[in-house]
């Protein structure tokens, strides 16, 4: 034990209870949150996690009256790229906390926003390559004057909560030089123990979580979500060995198989369960991961797990042999519900997969399941809890057209519950995608490995057959494409806030957020009969809880991604959460979000009653096509395989030709002399890995960088003629 450490454990003692210690969080105040209406407590305010906010200052007849109250920085601070900000904000004794991209985490005075602490963990930004969705953070853990936070090089760290100063840390990845763990969501307390999960199934990790003592960061226990190779070691434990039987013998075992949790998890005091949501398959294409057809346990499932001893109590998987990238790592809510005349005590979860489950959290019971977007992958869950396979979405012999998509019908920005209206707030979408298998799967070293390729919304109007698409197909595929989308009525992208009533399960109202995907961010419902939503267009964005009536609209000119929070210091109600576009669409944003007009960097935005108006940021401007090496430089056969290791390596994050408008990556297809003399130090010699752009040596060959540039020049070319040829 260090000398600080021990002298921290000393004043918690001292100060037990006392508000003078901050991120004093206790299990008394966990479990009762409703005593104390103005804090948020956890990611979801209470462990019922149903992010409602029982204040009432701010209501629906006021809510007009919204308005700016302050904001406090948080840039990233590394290099050009801004990215996502999917934390929800937790306020504890008027000190609001927040995690950001990489696992940094601020402190701020919740009334002024004026900052306490920041702490940088300094991650390694060659790991950004090993994040699949951009190096976000999903939140932080508060509790016992301390903040727990991970960081995306797979670090659990205990800070002080006064001063932000490490307290403990432990590394909690595995086979790091092998494999491309990353941790992308929060971790939780659980009476003595701070569990966290990973991320990187696309990439080929085995899913896990781990409990670690949250005085001292000793670990306490690991629980695998998925089987190891048998023939390496025998399973962890029975959970282990139940999961083994659902797994065939030609199971591809060196792929990890994924199942990872990178969500929000949950934990009730009252039962002593952790929940636990996990992610979908390594790969994707079950024919490639498990041809047996096997349910392939504990894929796509909640898990609940006693915190004291890490052992599995119950399971329900969603989707078993998974194939679609579907994951059970939504955020769950906590509610007692009376249904059929009986009280129960559930969870709630509104999956990627389009189902509403409501789930008996005692004992893991299916009580229902409806879809609450459009789905066809299933026709419904039998009374086992099974679901009934439709077989019109299966794409092992033909691409087939599938909803939802792998973004989901809601993906991990957060749903809320209001306790008064009994409705559920999704974030919701309805999309349609096309799948396809990769005949010739062979695993890629150091990138995303699904077996299977995907197209998502509707096919562009003048979508011909032999049309070039984003990765190389045949002229055959693409026929096919075109007929999997006939045969159902739209594959186009619709997105709305979805009211949801848990016990009919039905919806009682939706408000449409327009045809781009990701535009509604998380959620947050009031006693005060309201529901409050950032968009990605930049908009924070006030409804009637009951009618879904819209009150009020603030514009910030930057995305709000995240879930907003409720709170009150000193008699005044603030709602405020963080801006700052990004995640899985970094590289291609969406044409309507803000980060496409305004600089878009990372804010903390509070708004107030009597409020003023939001400041916007700069606007954006935009990257110019410079003076291209000339021809000279490379040859035709280089530049057409240099197109292919682009489409392969590089456009995951910095996106297609001439999109420099819709990036937040720099457009390689606009890069300046300076930048192409440097080319190859930067791609093989990680010049620019500080700031996130990894060396690509141990998967490039100085003729593959050399190719890649050859493409780029060429298209450089193209470009710049163009531009030349539109200026006055
Ligand atoms: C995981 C995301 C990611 C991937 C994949 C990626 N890059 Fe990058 N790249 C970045 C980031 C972030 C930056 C900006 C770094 C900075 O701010 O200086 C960058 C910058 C660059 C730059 C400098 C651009 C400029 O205008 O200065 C070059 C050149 C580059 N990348 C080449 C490549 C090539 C070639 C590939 C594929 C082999 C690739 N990148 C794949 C994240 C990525």
């Amino acid at each position: 034990m260090s000398r600080r450490h021990a002298v921290l454990v000393v004043a918690l003692l001292a100060g037990c209870g006392s508000p003078s210690v901050p991120g004093n969080v206790t299990l008394d105040r966990w479990r009762s949150g409703d005593a104390e209406p103005g804090q948020w407590l956890g990611l979801g305010r209470t462990y019922r996690a149903d992010r409602f906010s029982p204040l009432v200052a701010l209501s629906d007849t006021n809510a007009n009256r919204l308005g700016f109250a302050w904001e406090s920085d948080a840039r990233s601070r590394r290099g050009r790229v801004e990215h996502g900000q999917e934390a929800t904000p937790i306020v504890v004794d008027g000190v609001l906390y927040v995690s950001g991209p990489w696992g940094t985490a601020i402190a701020v005075d919740a009334k002024t926003g004026r900052q306490i602490w920041r702490y940088d963990p300094e991650v390694d930004g060659s790991y950004g390559r090993r994040a699949c969705c951009d190096v976000v953070s999903r939140g932080l853990s508060v509790w016992g004057g301390r903040v727990y936070v991970a960081t995306l090089d797979g670090w659990l760290v205990a800070l002080d909560a006064a001063t932000g100063t490490e307290v403990w840390k432990v590394d909690t990845f595995e086979d790091r030089d092998t494999r491309f763990y990353t941790i992308t969501g929060p971790p939780i307390v659980a009476k003595d123990v701070v569990v966290v999960g990973n991320s990187g199934a696309e990439f080929g990790v085995r899913g896990y979580i781990t409990g670690y003592d949250r005085a001292t960061g000793a670990r306490k226990w690991r629980f695998y979500t998925v089987p190891g190779d048998p023939a390496k070691a025998p399973p962890e434990n029975d959970a282990m060995k139940r999961a083994l039987e659902t797994w065939g013998p030609k199971t591809d075992w060196a792929s990890g198989l994924g199942g990872t949790v990178w969500g929000e998890m949950n934990y009730d005091p009252e039962l002593n369960l952790l929940y636990v949501g996990t992610g979908n398959s390594t790969p994707y294409a079950g024919w490639h991961r498990d041809p047996s057809g096997g349910d392939n346990l504990y894929l796509v499932s909640i898990l609940a797990i006693n915190p004291d001893d890490g052992q599995l109590r119950w399971h329900y998987q969603q989707v078993p042999w998974e194939i679609w990238d579907y994951t059970a790592t939504m955020n769950m809510i906590l509610a007692d519900l009376t249904i059929d005349g009986r009280p129960r005590q559930v969870l709630m979860q509104a999956p990627k997969n389009g189902f509403f489950y409501v789930l008996d959290r005692a004992t893991g019971e299916l009580i229902s399941a409806k879809p609450y977007v459009y789905v066809n992958w299933a026709s419904g869950v039998d009374s086992t809890g099974r679901p009934i396979l439709t077989g019109k979405a299966n794409y092992r012999d033909r691409p087939a057209a599938v909803f939802p998509t792998q973004a989901g019908g809601h993906n991990w920005q957060p749903m809320a519950f209001n306790r008064q209206t009994g409705l559920v707030y999704i974030p919701a979408r309805e999309q349609g995608m096309i799948m396809f298998t990769e005949r010739e799967y062979r695993w890629l070293p150091g990138d995303v490995n699904m077996g299977s390729g995907a197209i998502f919304g509707d096919l562009p109007k003048d979508f011909k057959p032999s049309q070039e698409l984003p990765m190389q197909v045949p002229p055959e595929l693409a026929r096919q494409f075109a007929d999997a989308a006939r045969a159902e009525p739209s594959m186009a992208t619709r997105e709305f806030l979805l009211a949801w009533d848990p016990i009919a399960q039905r919806e009682r109202w939706r408000v449409p957020l327009g045809a781009t995907e990701m535009m509604g961010g998380g959620v947050l419902t009031t006693a005060g009969n309201l529901v409050i939503q950032g968009t990605a267009a930049g908009q924070l964005v006030v409804y009637r809880a009951d009618t879904g009536e819209k009150l009020h609209e603030i514009d910030v000119g930057t995305a709000i991604i995240g879930a907003p929070v409720s709170y009150e210091v000193d008699g005044v109600q603030y709602v405020a959460a963080v801006a700052g576009f990004g995640g899985a669409l970094n590289p291609a944003l969406a044409p309507g979000t803000a980060a496409t007009r305004y600089a878009n960097y990372g804010r903390i935005l509070a708004f107030a009653l009597g409020g003023g108006v939001a400041p916007l940021p700069p606007k954006r401007t935009p990257q110019p096509v410079p003076e291209p090496p000339p021809a000279e430089w490379y040859r035709e056969t280089e530049a057409a395989r240099g197109a292919g290791l682009f489409a392969q390596r590089c456009a995951r994050c910095h996106g297609g030709r001439g999109e420099a408008q819709l990036s937040a990556y720099p457009d390689l297809h606009r890069l300046p002399a300076a930048t192409h003399a440097i080319f190859d130090s930067i791609v093989l010699g990680g010049k620019l890995a500080p700031s996130g752009m990894a060396s690509f040596a141990d998967v490039l060959t100085p003729a593959d960088s050399r190719a890649i540039q050859a493409y780029l020049i060429r298209e450089q070319r193209v470009l710049f003629a163009e531009s030349a040829a539109t200026k006055p």
